[in-house]
């Protein structure tokens, strides 16, 4: 089986410097949509016909596995599937799908192919209560499919069906080759439509098998941004499903996105205005509050995530307390039962089993044991100016509030640091180290009065 897919459409109603098929639908583009469809379905080869914004749309995926094809100009489906062809192996059935409509499921498509043979096409189908702008099949008495026919190009009557083309098709490549030599495009669009191979179909006497689609969802195709928000919002949807089946409590399921891949455990509660990216992993039990963005994270069982926190690129062991206000920046590892506040910003730093960084803090390149307590206000100055340094804080310690740990530095286990300090030296392990100036208060002195 091969894959050809059409992508070389304009998008005009999207209004858009860029390219139709690049535009993002759950922070991926609308043509990845249909590569990961497609790759699912291990065909021996993807042809993807490209034209409008060509050079932005390859680089977009210059690392798929996929031939190129252009059509320049543009001058109808039927017409871009001829350009593909030549990449087309002979025997093979070609499986036709859409770079805008990026929902369609593994499931129906492998239902479509098995319907389709070597003297079989299938066309993938969908009921509208609103077919308006869609061709319409129209079938016979029998119920057998006849022909498709335009949106523009329908007499009243045709335009009453609601049983309407997705586009979708799989056919046999030899078949396919001799209709789409007889496409001619004397139609309202001048075009030449890969629709009217159904009547040429039907005329050779090649079954056509039709699929109805289960879900409307599935088969949307985008035109404008008002679909494409449409086709974001089932997405949510199906992804929030699937979370719920296996085992989260969302609180409103169309307010949650997911944008990427998410595995939980069980009985993990996700408020509202959550927002997942990349990979993500939460363990049983863990509770994320409302307003949060987890990118890349796995949070290990228990742990819970308060309000307006932002998580990404680290890994949170069990029962540890994030947030409100927190941030979670590539490289954070945190142990279990680790409390990181309102406020604090962990990036590339180690925090052992039981730390606690509660309030106003910036932990960068630090490797921080067990059982330490860093206090309000406490930076580890990790930058200076050119290079990162790193900041070593043994087991036990506590740093008082607002200390400066000038990097470099080693503070030793259970070391105590006093409130305001700017440690540039170790701090030895199990003593008080402090830096301050001497405290005084000005004798005689008086507030300055406005001048009258
Ligand atoms: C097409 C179908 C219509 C179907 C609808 C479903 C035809 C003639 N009509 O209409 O029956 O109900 O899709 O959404 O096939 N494309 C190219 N090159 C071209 C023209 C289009 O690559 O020259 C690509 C577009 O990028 C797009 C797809 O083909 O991905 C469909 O093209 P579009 O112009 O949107 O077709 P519709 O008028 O929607
Ligand atoms: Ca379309």
């Amino acid at each position: 089986m091969n894959i050809l897919i059409l992508a070389a459409g304009q998008g005009k109603r999207m209004n858009s410097a860029v390219p139709k098929v690049l535009q993002p639908l759950a922070g991926r583009p609308l043509l990845g949509h249909v590569l990961l469809a497609a790759a699912g379905l291990a065909p021996s080869q993807v042809v993807i016909v490209h034209g409008h914004g060509a050079e932005a749309v390859r680089e977009a995926f210059d690392t798929a596995l996929v031939k190129w094809a252009l059509q320049s100009p543009q001058l109808g489906t039927g017409h871009a599937v001829m350009q593909g062809m030549p990449h087309i192996e002979n025997d093979a059935l070609v499986l036709i799908l859409y770079g805008d409509v990026p929902l369609v499921r593994e499931r129906t498509l492998v239902q479509l192919v098995g319907l389709a043979g070597p003297r079989a096409l299938s066309l993938l189908t969908v009921k509208l209560p609103d077919p308006h702008g869609y061709g319409r099949v129209l079938r016979d008495k029998r119920g057998q499919v006849r022909r498709i026919v335009e949106q523009r190009d329908a007499s009243p009557g045709e335009l009453r069906v609601n049983e309407c083309n997705t586009g979708v098709m799989c056919v046999p490549a030899g078949l396919l080759r001799k209709w789409l030599a007889k496409l001619r495009n004397d139609n309202a669009q001048g075009e030449y439509y890969l629709t009217d191979i159904i009547a040429l179909a039907v005329r050779d006497k090649v079954q056509v098998m039709p699929l109805i689609a289960e879900e409307a969802s599935e088969v949307l195709g985008i035109n404008d941004r008002a679909q494409l928000a449409q086709a974001e919002a089932a997405y949510r949807l199906q992804r929030c499903r699937e979370l719920m089946s296996a085992g989260a409590t969302l609180v409103d399921p169309s307010r949650c996105d997911v944008r990427g891949v998410v595995d939980v455990g069980r009985d993990v509660f996700i408020d509202v205005n959550v927002v997942f990216e990349g990979r993500v992993t939460l363990g049983d039990r863990v509770r994320i509050g409302p307003n949060c963005v987890l990118r890349d994270i796995d949070i290990g069982a228990d742990t819970q995530v308060f309000a307006n926190s932002l998580l990404e690129q680290s890994l949170v062991g069990r029962d540890c307390r994030i947030g409100p206000f927190a941030r979670l920046r590539p490289g954070a590892k945190l142990a279990d039962e680790v409390h990181i506040g309102n406020f604090v910003e962990v990036k590339n730093s180690d925090v052992g089993k039981g730390s606690k960084a509660n309030h106003l803090a910036y932990i960068g390149d630090a490797t921080i044991g067990a059982g330490v307590n860093v206090g309000a206000g406490t930076i580890t100055c990790n930058y200076d100016g050119a290079n990162k340094h790193r900041t070593v804080i043994g087991d036990g310690v506590f740093v008082g509030s607002g200390s400066m740990l000038v990097a470099p530095v080693t503070l030793g286990a259970q070391a105590t640091i006093g409130a305001g300090s700017t440690i540039t030296r170790e701090a030895p392990a199990g003593r008080l180290t402090l830096e301050r100036a001497q405290q005084i208060t000005v004798e005689n002195w008086s507030r300055p009065v406005k001048v009258r």
